[in-house]
């Protein structure tokens, strides 16, 4: 369905020409005086000029000659030219009932599929996940999710940092508590044991242990930074354990995210890139892309436009060894060579935008993708703790996300069972629910570059502009529907008939913008966008709530009107947390 704004411009355009005036005066914005109105036109201002008229006198002209029939319920030029409008109730309760009886509520899917590939998540493997890489799950994932809504093709990539010196840590660790051990026996020709030979909780454990000894001890160190090196060799014991670490450490990361609803299609890692970098090297430097500055190789990425200083992007050190530059240059040129996106998305610490800038640059430059290829940065900012710091735990201590989530679960489990007598079991499943919206709800209300505070007591609370909220609208609205079909009646064939109320209108026209805001959010790759409306969408919806009686209505027509629009204002919010990544309980 065409968005209702581009209806209301067309009809605009119409009348804009019939005065005599160009059409491309006619865009209709959302009114910023709801009180006067609810959408408008600024045209005749800017045509002013060119007519060399009054704007109030164009203003005049175009309401004129406004056809019938059409979205258009009243227009009236105001002063000093703005013409305001007010929309048909039922042209806007049509439009809703042509959206109820579309799958997709009324949003068109793209003409033009792309493929579309979403670097997301990025966890280092054998470490514990953290808060940093919540913001990259939880964006990634309502991104991915965003495009898909769209009618793309979407591949999301976990990206794995699966290949660096924690690798030779753990190996080094490893070899030092079980020297006994066949990977650790070079003469070894047999095969190695299936079973790893640590938990996950015992790596967890291993890394940083290994990570701080190393830290004291030089020869330690070397031993690690050699182990490391020896891994990316090919050593065949080293490759062995190896491939434990990631067998044991991406089965616990398939159970995280998955708690978090948050979902891989390719779990790549930084190790898959490896095979790339000899030939792209070589390609580099015989086709004079890459020059020699002080032993290592760099492709210089600057521009004359820049006004930031902009280092070359560095692909091999003096001693042979290939950086994190490098590594994403391979992983684009293994990603052309498989997928062919049309669009690259890296949803990552807004800190390392200078890397991205550097490897965007030299992709380009050197060919590995097509000029057409678009390679978005998604930078994310800092999640702080109340006191303004990036967060931590209350000893100061890295907050795992386990912990994390855990802390949140236990907040809403008490407020839950706080109002209510609901069974252990389901309060428990609710507040996993209600505390997922909380968590994701928190974040991605907030423009993703920004810094954003984690507040537990705020993020919880069912009042506010947050997930617990939204979700508890929702479940409003289930339990007027359950008891309205309780009393017999059905849910089907029920059509919004006008609006009764200025609070139903005031529903109404946030219900219809729903196409509008996810086009938006998916250009601008925002979900924060869609945060914002199910916010004003829910608040429309309480409003008409506390001021109409639905279930007591004695009007059946009346009531049936009010219940399609409840149908479809919870249809609409579904469809909006789905794309956010979480979901309404029956009840809470
Ligand atoms: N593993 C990295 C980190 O924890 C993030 C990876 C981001 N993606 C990428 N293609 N470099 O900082």
């Amino acid at each position: 369905m065409k968005q209702l704004i581009d209806l209301l411009t067309e009809e605009m355009k119409a009348a804009f020409e019939a005065a005599g005036y160009d059409s491309s005066y006619a865009r209709v914005t959302l009114s910023n005086r709801p009180d006067l109105c609810e959408y408008q036109c600024n045209g005749a201002m800017a045509g002013a000029r060119t007519y060399k008229k009054a704007p109030l006198q164009i203003a005049q002209d175009v309401v004129s000659r406004i056809g019938q029939g059409g979205c258009i319920l009243s227009a009236e030029a105001v002063k000093p030219g703005f013409i305001n409008i007010k929309l048909d109730d039922a042209y806007i309760a049509e439009y809703l009932n042509n959206m109820g009886e579309d799958t997709r509520l009324g949003l068109e899917e793209t003409e033009d599929p792309r493929t579309i590939l979403i670097d997301y998540g990025g966890p280092n493997v054998a470490k514990p996940l953290h808060v940093g890489h919540l913001r990259s799950a939880i964006i990634g994932e309502s991104v991915k999710r965003i495009c898909r809504r769209m009618g793309h093709r979407v591949l999301g990539d976990i990206h794995m940092g699966d290949w660096g010196y924690q690798m030779g840590l753990i190996i080094t660790e490893l070899k030092k508590r079980q020297p006994d051990l066949p990977y650790f026996d070079d003469s070894y020709e047999g095969e190695y044991p299936e079973e790893a030979p640590f938990t996950i909780g015992e790596l967890e454990e291993i890394y940083p242990t290994a990570s701080a000894y190393a830290k004291e001890h030089e020869d330690y160190r070397e031993e690690a930074l050699h182990a490391t090196y020896l891994l990316q060799n090919g050593h065949r014991g080293y490759t062995a354990v190896w491939n434990h670490i990631m067998r044991v450490s991406v089965a616990d990361l398939k159970k995280n995210y998955s708690n978090l609803n948050v979902e891989f299609d390719l779990w790549k890692g930084e190790s898959d890139a490896q095979a790339y970098i000899p030939g792209m090297i070589e390609r580099m430097k015989r086709e004079g892309f890459a020059r020699v500055d002080d032993g290592a190789l760099v492709i210089d990425v600057k521009e004359d436009s820049d006004t930031k200083e902009m280092p070359p992007c560095m692909i091999q050190k003096s001693d042979g060894a290939s950086l994190y530059g490098t590594t994403d240059l391979a992983t684009l040129v293994q990603r052309e060579e498989d997928y062919h996106p049309d669009h690259v998305i890296y949803v990552v610490d807004k800190r390392q935008e200078l890397h991205f800038t550097q490897v965007f640059r030299a992709a380009k430059k050197t060919g590995i993708v097509p000029e057409k290829t678009k390679l978005s940065f998604l930078g994310f900012g800092t999640m702080n703790g109340k006191d303004g710091k990036p967060f931590k735990t209350r000893e100061g201590g890295v907050m795992r996300l386990e912990n994390l989530i855990a802390e949140i679960n236990e907040e809403m489990y008490k407020k839950i069972t706080d109002n209510r007598t609901v069974s252990e079991d389901e309060a428990k499943e609710t507040a996993k629910t209600v505390g997922m919206s909380a968590i994701k709800y928190g974040d991605l209300s907030n423009q993703a570059s920004k810094d954003y505070v984690f507040d537990v007591d705020r993020f919880t609370s069912f009042e506010g502009n947050t997930g617990p909220y939204i979700l508890y609208t929702i479940v409003r609205i289930k339990s007027i529907l359950n008891k309205y079909t309780e009393a017999g009646n059905a849910l089907e064939g029920l059509r919004i008939r006008g609006a009764h109320s200025g609070e139903e209108k005031a529903l109404m026209l946030e219900a219809a913008k729903y196409n509008s805001v996810m086009e938006n959010a998916y250009e601008e790759l925002a979900p924060h966008k869609i945060c914002a409306y199910i916010y004003e969408l829910a608040n429309a919806f309480n409003r008409f709530y506390h001021e109409t009686k639905i279930l007591a209505e004695e009007d059946t027509d009346v009531q049936k009107s009010y219940v399609a629009l409840l149908v479809l204002t919870k249809q609409i919010l579904e469809s909006c947390i789905d794309v956010l990544g979480f979901e309404a309980p029956e009840r809470m």
